[in-house]
């Protein structure tokens, strides 16, 4: 929605008068898939698609809660946050109230309405965006009542907290952190075991990020997300009784690993293979883009998918489709999944001349061979959390 129509939606919500604005990235990550929770370096952008939080202060201790897109409409009383759990929806918003009232900030009474254009479920992180664009107005009004001011590192670790705890969702740091931080026209290297973080400009030559949806509704995401990470915590295990030094599946270097792997055995040993060698993906990704080797990255793009497919199996039928249809396209040089898996998005660097071309052609044989329809956004790399007046 444009501003001014959700600000007019807000007013006619909840009457006229000051109405504040605040904002959060969906991201895509471009390499370095279910690492995060191993310590791993990740490669995640901030994306155009965001969700904006229109919001006003309240006099009394009750956080209002509504959204453009959907008909709920939520009462929070901020002395009761620890027992909206269970909501429909707003369960997200309520978590990260509790979180942060938990961690000292003054969370105060106020009337927010979401508007989000991240697509549920697509693998861009639109939970994320969700807990980070209440992060930022919450931490906002929290400084603004003499209490705890926006860090936006900060912000980004309460919101992975509250999902963590608040709604049992086991995800790790990338989204959050990519959604808060995010910085234009810059992809962030994140070392997910210390946060140290570096901003690499994204300098694609010739070349575009087209992001595709398969639009195949994410089946069994969730446990099998849990799944994995209890795979590569056994494989940690093991591994640590013959490398004592290591604190994460990341510390294994692929030459470390090569000596020590007779310790795993069967899909532990596929999984851990996957998380060592897309590690030194990651770093071999940010060399080939300092040194403009934008085919060599497109490569290791096409390595990280089939290392998701094959040794993590997270793609399933319709991301291989989508992925596959677009490396077969000539101006692809390299299409991944991104995001969880089981559904959701493929991202594909294609030569930026031929892209309306790479989208007809693929859209048509991704239905051809899954019946399904793909959807395909105009991306740009933008700014994380930010109030936008
Ligand atoms: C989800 C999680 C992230 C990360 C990715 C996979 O998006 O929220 O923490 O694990 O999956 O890379």
């Amino acid at each position: 929605m444009k501003i001014q129509d959700i600000v007019q939606r807000f007013e006619a919500e909840y009457g006229e008068g000051e109405v504040r604005l605040f904002s959060a990235a969906g991201r895509v990550n471009l390499i370095g898939e279910h690492i995060d929770y191993c310590g791993g370096p990740v490669f995640p952008a901030a994306l155009n698609l965001r969700c904006v939080v229109a919001a006003r202060k309240r006099n009394d201790n009750i956080i209002r809660l509504r959204a453009t897109t959907i008909d709920h409409k939520v009462e929070l009383d901020i002395n009761k946050l620890d027992s909206y759990r269970d909501l429909p929806w707003g369960d997200y918003q309520a978590g990260v109230a509790y979180t942060m009232q938990q961690l000292g900030y003054k969370v105060v009474g106020c009337d927010l309405l979401y508007d989000a254009d991240v697509p549920f479920g697509s693998g861009l992180s639109s939970s994320a965006s969700i807990e980070v664009a209440t992060a930022m107005t919450l931490a906002t009004f929290s400084a603004e009542a003499g209490g705890k001011g926006v860090d936006k590192v900060e912000l980004a670790v309460l919101s992975q907290k509250s999902e963590n705890e608040y709604n049992g969702v086991n995800c790790g740091i990338m989204d959050q952190f990519a959604s808060s931080m995010g910085k234009k026209e810059n992809a962030i290297l994140l070392n997910c075991k210390t946060l140290d973080y570096q901003y690499v400009p994204l300098k694609l030559g010739d070349y575009a990020l087209v992001i595709a949806n398969c639009n195949k509704k994410r089946a069994l995401g969730e446990s099998k997300y849990n799944e994995r990470r209890a795979e590569t915590e056994e494989a940690l295990a093991a591994l640590k009784k013959e490398l004592p030094e290591i604190t994460c599946l990341a510390d294994v270097t692929p030459t470390m690993f090569e000596a020590k792997k007779h310790v795993l055995s069967g899909k532990v040993l596929d999984r851990a293979r996957h998380v060592v060698y897309e590690c030194q993906r990651v770093k071999d990704s940010v060399a080939a883009l300092s040194a403009g080797q934008i085919e060599r990255f497109g490569e290791l793009l096409n390595r990280s998918h089939m290392s998701l497919k094959d040794l993590y199996e997270v793609t399933g039928r319709e991301l291989d489709a989508l992925s596959g249809a677009a490396r077969k396209h000539p101006a692809c040089i390299g299409s991944r999944m991104t995001g969880a898996g089981f559904g959701g998005c493929t991202v594909s660097l294609v030569k930026k001349d031929c892209v309306e071309d790479f989208i007809k052609t693929v859209d048509a044989a991704y239905t051809a061979e899954t019946g399904l329809k793909a959807s395909f956004y105009n991306t740009t790399i933008e700014d994380g959390a930010q109030e936008l007046r």
